[in-house]
């Protein structure tokens, strides 16, 4: 390639009067101080950056793995019961028309259920409400149960 300097570095490209290239290893001490330098540099900086990178990677861990360990009750409930229960545990009018059984998922109620009895319930299904072992798994009846509690305390127990 023509613009390419003939001797590079520190001069350690030569050619033999053949014309070939011949790679001659720098001095020893030079080398010794570029590879130091090198060490030093590149030390530090991969150092910190593994450090960042680490740090990035952990974070996008715990966060893709609190997601999956902690369905969204409250988006379970708007998708699966809101319907019937209504949005603050008050169930419709119409509905109450048409299922005189509904509950009122307020405080009081919810302080005589635990949240292993509402996973129960949503497994078994009752009379009315059928079963959601076929919808949801149980981890997501169990942050739909802590849901309802919290629903709950919104609710009010008039
Ligand atoms: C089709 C309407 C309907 C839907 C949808 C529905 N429910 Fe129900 N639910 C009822 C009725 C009606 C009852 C009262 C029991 C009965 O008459 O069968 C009830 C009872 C309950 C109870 C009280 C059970 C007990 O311990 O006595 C809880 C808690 C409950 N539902 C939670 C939920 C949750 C959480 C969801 C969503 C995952 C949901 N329901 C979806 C109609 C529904």
């Amino acid at each position: 390639m023509p613009g390419w300097p003939r001797r590079c570095g520190s001069g350690e490209n030569d050619r033999t009067p053949e014309g070939k290239q011949v790679f001659k290893a720098p001095s020893l001490p030079l080398q010794a101080g570029m590879a130091k330098l090198h060490t030093e540099v590149m030390g530090t900086f991969q150092g910190e950056a593994m450090k960042t990178l680490w740090l990035t990677l952990g974070l996008l861990l715990a966060a893709s793995s609190a997601t999956a360990q902690a369905p969204d009750g409250k988006a379970l409930y708007e998708k699966n019961c809101r319907m019937c229960h209504g949005a603050d545990g008050t169930p419709p009018a119409a509905m109450l028309k048409m299922m005189p059984t509904l509950p009122t998922l307020n405080a009081s109620f919810m302080a005589s259920r635990s949240d292993d009895s509402v996973v129960k319930v949503l497994t078994s299904g009752t009379a009315k409400m059928k079963s959601f072992k076929e919808k949801l798994t149980p981890e997501e009846m169990a942050a739909v149960a802590k849901y309802l509690r919290e629903l709950g305390k919104k609710a009010g127990d008039s």
